[in-house]
């Protein structure tokens, strides 16, 4: 029993990073009682904090990955009504860029991998329109003469994560619902397999019908979750950088997704320049090689980057699983619901999970979209592994 009288909520969302945010605010704004719970003393402080905020599933996503460029398309269409509709619900911006990307090549190896995408993509009717150095220049004119060749894509764009996370946490409130920051969720609590709330570290208990795991790359730390329940998430690092162009914006106008990193305009003369990917745990330091290796391959392509200022070092960790694509919906207990393991996707995938995690917790069907991301997968793979064996 909880040692202090609380309501009982519908919804308990675990995590107030950009995933957290968006699924209790659609929960809350169509008539869930909602309670986001983040341990920090501000919400998105961790994976959103760092993110650049490419919204640019064309050009980015790995076409093996059809299912996952899928559920990407289908975010990247929700998102001008969502942050419409969250400028309705809050006076803070959203900070949507519509800006397009590039997707760049510096040398023959690159430009013919670049080409191998344009065509895979293609027959997927995805269109990229092929730039020729001198076209992708005369558009962007802050790229280097040595430039091989640019993929316009013009329907992938930006967002600022920190922008739009503190506008959901605002539209969040007002809607009613509930945020507590500085609250470490211990334990999900559960009783004849059925959820029935979250233990704090400070041991208090709150009680919901439904808990929501939106906990990012801290998920494993979990308690109070069945092991045959459990998604598996691991932390990777990625290195990111903030610049400013004290001549303002201009420089470069589109997003630039490079091999392996990208430069993200902020269209105010900030950019975002990420990102390493490494598998070091849950450590977050900045490294000098690091930091280095972005800015050669950066100043390669944009060699007015060298004249910034480098206002931000940063290191996040992205939640990823072991097919790098989230679990989203119904877990393996009455109550549980996941929306984790978002990788490097989660900026942009936040409006379809918003809406899918929706679908999960009043019961409707998730639909074809959401099948290749059902929570049960991880298990039922280690289940046909045993049989194999
Ligand atoms: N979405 C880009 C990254 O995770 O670095």
């Amino acid at each position: 029993m909880p040692h202090r009288s609380h309501p009982t909520f519908d919804v308990a969302v675990v995590g107030g990073g950009i995933i957290g945010l968006a699924v209790a605010w659609r929960a809350q704004q169509r008539g869930l009682s909602t309670l986001l719970l983040e341990r920090d003393a501000q919400v998105a402080q961790r994976a959103t904090h760092a993110a650049a905020g490419m919204l640019a599933p064309v050009s980015e996503a790995h076409v093996a990955e059809r299912e996952l460029l899928a559920l990407g398309l289908a975010s990247a269409a929700r998102y001008p009504d969502f942050v419409a509709e969250l400028e309705q619900a809050t006076p803070l911006p959203a900070g949507f860029l519509r800006c397009g990307t590039l997707a760049v090549a510096r040398d023959r190896d690159e430009a013919e991998a670049l080409d191998r995408e344009r065509v895979a993509r293609a027959e997927m009717g995805l269109a990229l329109e092929r730039l020729l150095p001198s076209e992708a220049r005369r558009r962007e004119p802050g790229l280097a003469p040595t430039l091989r060749l640019a993929l316009e894509a013009p329907d992938d764009h930006a967002v600022d994560p920190r922008t739009l996370a503190a506008a959901l946490a605002d539209a969040f409130q007002r809607a009613g619902g509930v945020l507590r920051t500085g609250a470490a969720v211990a334990n999900l609590t559960s009783s004849a397999d059925k959820v029935t709330g979250v233990e704090l570290e400070d041991r208090d208990q709150l009680l919901a019908e439904h808990v929501v795991v939106a906990a990012g790359a801290w998920t494993p730390r979990l308690g109070g979750i069945p092991d045959a329940a459990r998604v598996p998430v691991r932390p990777v690092k990625g290195q990111i950088l903030r610049l400013r162009d004290p001549a303002g914006p201009g420089l470069i106008t589109r997003v630039l997704r490079m091999d392996p990193g990208y430069l993200v305009p902020r269209g105010d003369g900030r950019y975002v320049l990420g990102a390493t990917m490494e598998d070091r745990g849950f450590e977050t330091d900045v490294t000098a090689g690091g930091v280095f290796e972005l800015l050669r391959d950066a100043t390669e392509l944009v060699p007015g980057i060298s004249e910034l200022v480098l206002e931000e070092l940063e290191a996040g960790l992205r939640p990823g699983t072991p097919d790098n694509a989230p679990a989203l919906g119904r877990g393996a207990l009455d109550g549980l619901h996941w929306a984790a393991g978002h990788f490097r996707n989660g900026i942009l995938l936040a409006p379809v999970t918003a809406d899918l995690l929706l679908a999960s917790l009043t019961g409707e069907p998730l639909g074809e979209l959401a099948a290749p991301f059902a929570p049960d997968r991880f298990t039922e793979t280690d289940t046909t592994k045993e049989i194999a064996a």
